[in-house]
């Protein structure tokens, strides 16, 4: 049984990743639809959250059909921190997620993310003031450490669950990597070793199919497995894992028809939650994954990427139907 706060789940959690402008709300109804446990929101910044700037409250904003889900939240000192974590509280997620992970230099050069890799006192004094600013379980994600030779993590998540925080999900890769070679699970394997660790440790990094998901659970002893990119386009990757994990089990593939529909019922969610163009756009994200099978399909995904118009796109759905699915 592997347990966050009062979150209780038999067998392998999976958890969508949190991805900016990909894990948005419609993405996660989908990926919980095909057999997601958890899903993570995209971060909210807590400088803007502590603003009000309306944008990053979106990001806050879930269907209930979601749950469990976390919230994620970024920054770098602990009064913001700990202002946000209460603000995203309130709209009564499962947990609060804290980010010590996103590599990218705007953020870890302000020491936010996985900048904070470089003095874990601060991280961990400010991960502590969000675990009591807030009633509901606080999990951290983040990444092996800052680099090379700078890997922190296994007595990093000793001082997490001392401190409470309920979960950790651990990118296997450092942040100097950004998501260059190939994530590394020894450190994550050592952490499932250490007698003094019972919060659930959650696996992530380059699981992009079942069979990955089952090497990683197999060979690393984690309790749960954080999918990404790999969701991207292809939902059906959280059931198949599941099925392998669970039942060892294969699941085939989705047939053209399948991803078609899927895709689709993702799009009018996108348009539904975000209005035409902020819904369109998001959406150009997804394309190119959910379509990835079929043969001379630039023309028609380049359609896909510059139409500006809802009328076009659906008529683009019809015309991949006309070619691929009802000649087939
Ligand atoms: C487009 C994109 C956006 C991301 N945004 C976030 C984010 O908001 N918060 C976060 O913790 N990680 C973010 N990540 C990192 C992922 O959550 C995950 O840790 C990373 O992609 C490795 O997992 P994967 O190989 O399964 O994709 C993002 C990754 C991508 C590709």
């Amino acid at each position: 049984m592997v347990q966050i706060g009062n979150l209780q789940f038999n067998g392998t959690p999976l958890f969508l990743a949190p991805m900016e402008d990909v894990s948005d709300s419609a993405f996660r109804l989908i990926c919980k639809e095909f057999g997601a446990d958890v899903v993570i929101s995209e971060f909210a910044s807590s400088e803007a959250l502590i603003r009000d700037v309306k944008q990053t409250q979106e990001k806050l904003k879930f269907d209930d059909k979601e749950r469990p889900l976390g919230i994620q939240i970024f920054g770098n000192q602990a009064a913001s921190m700990c202002e946000a974590a209460r603000i995203a509280a309130d709209y009564h997620p499962d947990f609060i997620d804290i980010n010590w992970g996103c590599p990218v230099k705007k953020v870890t050069g302000k020491g936010a993310g996985a900048g904070m890799l470089q003095n874990i006192p601060l991280l961990v004094d400010i991960t502590k003031q969000v675990v009591d600013a807030v009633k509901i379980p606080v999990t951290v994600k983040t990444r092996l450490g800052w680099d090379e030779t700078n890997k922190p993590i296994v007595h990093l998540v000793e001082q997490l669950q001392d401190i409470g925080v309920q979960a950790v999900s651990i990118h296997g890769r450092s942040r100097s990597m950004m998501y260059k070679g190939e994530a590394d699970f020894t450190l994550i394997g050592k952490i499932k070793e250490n007698p003094r660790i019972s919060i659930p440790v959650i696996g992530n990094g380059d699981i992009v199919n079942a069979d990955k998901a089952m090497y990683v659970k197999q060979h690393y002893r984690v309790d749960g497995i954080m999918i990404g990119r790999g969701a991207i386009g292809n939902p059906w990757i959280f059931n198949a894992s599941k099925s392998l994990l669970d039942k060892n089990k294969i699941t085939p593939p989705p047939t053209v028809q399948e991803r078609l529909a899927v895709c689709k019922k993702h799009f009018e969610l996108s348009i539904q939650n975000k209005g035409e163009h902020y819904g369109m756009l998001t959406m150009r994200k997804h394309y190119k994954s959910y379509f990835r099978e079929l043969i001379n399909f630039k023309e028609i995904r380049i359609k896909l990427l510059t139409s500006n118009s809802l009328d076009e796109i659906r008529a683009i759905f019809q015309e991949i139907e006309g070619k691929y699915i009802t000649q087939t």
